[in-house]
C-alpha cells in the first residue's frame, strides 16, 4: 500500500471523532492490507463493526476488523483494556468457520476482564428501572468495567484456572445477588431469558443464578480459547517499531468515559490515549492517529444531547421507543427524501439513505448535521488527520447545513471558573450533557450541495472550509462501503 500518509508509519491508529458508526471497519479493513498486526483496546460486544468483502457483509463485535486477513498470516488482537463475552466471541469465531475464513492468528489478552451473565441482567435491570437512562446495548459493559474499578472482575486467564475461576465467581455472584433481591423477581427472570444470556440457562429462581451453569459455560469457553489466551501487552511493544501497527478504536470520542458527553458514555476510554493504553502501549507510541467522522451529518445511539438532531426530541423519543427499526419506518413513512422540508422527517430520510440502524442493536440512529463545535472538541487529543466517510448518503441532498457554532439558551450555569449566560456564542463545545442540552446551533448552510457532491471541485470547496474550520487535514474521502470507493487526498 503506498499512501503519502504511511510514509515513515510504523504504528497507525484509527480512532472516531463523534459517537460512533462512522465507519471504523471499512477503514481498518483497509489499512489491514498495510499492517501486519491489528489491535483492539477497548470496549467490547457493544461495538459493531460491519465490513463488506466480495459484496458479502460481515458484522463483528468482538473481534477486530483485521480478521478477513488472517489467511496471510496477520495477527489480530483483543486487547487488556476490553471487556470480553466469550460466547460473542465463539459465535463469531463460529460464522467465521461456517464462511471458510481462516483465525489461526487471533490472539485475546490474558488480563482483559471477563462480561459475566450477572454484568448483562445488571445492565438490563439498570436500563428498565432506572431514571437516568443511558440506552445502552445491553452487552454488560458498564457493569464489567464497574467491576474492573471495584477490584471484584474475573479476567480471561481466569478461564485457565477453573479453582481460582469459581472462588472468584462466588464472591462476585454474592455482590450482585444482594442488590438483585431488591428488584422483582419476575423482571429478572425476564431479562434472564435473553439468548445473550443461553435463554435462561444461568436463571435459577431460588439464588437468581444458576452458578453451576456459568462454571460449566465459562470452563467450555476456556477450552475453546486457551490456544489465543496470551500477554498481548507483552507482544505488541516487542513489535513496536519493528512491525506496522493498526491500533482499531471503538465507538467514538463523545462516547468516552472520561472525555465523552456525560453522563451518556459509555464505560471506557474511547480516545487515542485509552486505546493505547488498552493494548499496552503509550500514545507516544503512536507515530499517526487519523480521526474519522461522517460527513456531512452525524449519528447517536441511546439518550444524551445531540444540538443537530434532525427534528429535535421528536426523533429522540421516536428512535428511543421500543420495536422501531427500519422495516417499521418504511412501512410507516414509506420512503422519505433526504430533502423533505420536515426536520423531523428529513432525519429519517437521511437515516434511510445512510442505512443508520445499528449493527449491535438494530436500533434507529438518530441524525442531524455535522457539528463542528463538537468535532473541534474531539480533535484536540492527539488527532492528526481526518478520514470523512459516507459522503454519497447525501447524495441528492439539494442543502447541507454545517453548524459552526452554537448559542447557549440554558440558565445561567457555573462552569469553572466561567459563567455562562443565555446569549453566550460557543464555538468549541463543552462535552457536559447540562450545557449541551441548552445548545442552540447556528447553521451555515452550503446550498449547492447537490451540485458539489457531483463535482469534485465544488466539493474540495466544502472540505477545505471544514479542514479550515477544525484545523486538521483531512486526508482520505470514502464514498461507499466498498474498499474501492476510497478517495486518496
Ligand atoms: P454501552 O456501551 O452499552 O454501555 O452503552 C452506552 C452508550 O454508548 C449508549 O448510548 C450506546 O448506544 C452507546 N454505544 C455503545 N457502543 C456503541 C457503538 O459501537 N456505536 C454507537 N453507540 C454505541
Ligand atoms: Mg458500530
Amino acid at each position: 500500500m503506498q499512501l503519502q500518509c504511511l510514509a515513515n508509519i510504523r504504528t497507525l491508529a484509527i480512532v472516531c471523532t463523534q459517537w460512533g458508526d462512522t465507519g471504523k471497519g471499512k477503514f481498518v479493513d483497509y489499512f489491514a492490507e498495510w499492517a501486519d498486526i491489528i489491535a483492539r483496546g477497548t470496549g467490547g460486544a457493544n461495538a459493531g463493526h460491519t465490513i463488506v468483502l466480495n459484496g458479502q457483509q460481515y458484522i463483528f463485535h468482538l473481534v477486530p476488523s483485521g480478521i478477513l486477513y488472517d489467511n496471510q498470516g496477520k495477527v489480530n488482537i483483543i486487547g487488556s483494556g476490553t471487556v470480553i463475552d466469550p460466547g460473542v466471541i465463539l459465535q463469531e469465531l463460529a460464522i467465521l468457520q461456517s464462511s471458510g475464513l481462516p483465525f489461526n492468528h487471533l490472539r485475546i489478552s490474558r488480563n482483559a476482564k471477563l462480561v459475566l451473565p450477572q454484568h448483562i441482567v445488571m445492565d438490563r435491570v439498570r436500563e428498565c428501572t432506572a431514571d437516568g437512562k443511558i440506552g445502552t446495548t445491553g452487552r454488560g459493559i458498564g457493569p464489567a468495567y464497574t467491576d474492573h474499578y471495584d477490584r471484584l472482575a474475573l479476567t480471561v486467564n481466569d478461564l485457565l484456572n477453573p479453582d481460582s475461576f469459581v472462588a472468584k465467581l462466588r464472591r462476585n455472584l454474592r455482590d450482585k445477588v444482594q442488590f438483585l433481591r431488591t428488584i422483582d423477581p419476575e423482571t429478572i427472570r425476564e431479562i434472564m431469558q435473553h439468548e445473550h444470556l443461553c435463554s435462561g440457562t444461568f436463571y435459577d429462581a431460588h439464588d437468581i443464578f444458576n452458578e453451576g451453569a456459568i462454571v460449566a459455560y465459562y470452563r467450555a469457553y476456556g477450552d475453546t480459547l486457551r490456544p489465543m489466551i496470551c500477554d498481548t501487552d507483552a507482544l505488541l511493544r516487542a513489535a513496536v517499531g519493528k512491525q506496522n501497527i493498526l491500533l482499531e478504536g471503538a465507538q467514538g470520542h463523545l462516547l468516552s468515559i472520561d472525555y465523552g458527553t456525560y453522563p451518556f458514555v459509555t464505560s471506557s476510554d474511547c480516545s487515542i490515549q485509552g486505546l493505547a493504553k488498552g493494548v499496552g502501549l503509550s500514545e507516544k507510541q503512536v507515530d499517526l492517529t487519523l480521526g474519522i467522522l461522517k460527513a456531512f451529518f452525524m449519528t447517536r445511539v441511546g439518550e444524551g444531547p445531540f444540538p443537530t438532531e434532525c427534528g429535535g426530541m421528536a426523533s429522540a423519543t421516536w428512535c428511543g421507543t421500543k420495536g422501531v427499526n427500519r422495516t417499521l419506518e418504511l412501512e410507516k413513512f414509506g420512503s422519505i427524501s433526504v430533502n423533505d422540508p420536515d426536520p423531523f422527517r428529513q432525519g429519517i430520510g437521511i437515516r434511510m439513505a445512510g442505512h443508520e440502524y445499528g449493527a449491535t442493536t438494530g436500533r434507529p440512529r438518530r441524525t442531524g448535521w455535522l457539528d463542528l463545535p463538537l468535532l473541534r472538541y474531539a480533535v484536540q487529543t492527539g488527532i492528526q488527520g481526518l478520514i470523512l466517510t459516507k459522503l454519497d448518503s447525501l447524495d441528492g441532498c439539494e442543502v447541507i447545513k454545517l453548524c459552526t457554532a452554537y448559542e447557549y439558551q440554558g440558565p445561567d450555569y457555573q462552569l469553572g471558573e466561567r459563567t455562562l449566560r443565555r446569549g453566550d456564542c460557543i464555538d468549541v463545545a463543552v462535552p457536559h450533557s447540562d450545557v449541551l442540552q441548552h445548545c442552540q446551533p447556528i447553521y451555515r448552510e452550503f446550498p449547492d450541495w447537490l451540485a458539489a457532491a457531483e463535482q469534485p471541485h465544488e466539493l474540495m470547496t466544502v472540505i477545505k472550509y471544514l479542514e479550515v474550520e477544525v484545523g486538521k487535514p483531512a486526508v482520505i474521502l470514502s464514498v461507499g462501503p466498498d474498499r474501492d470507493q476510497t478517495i486518496v487526498l
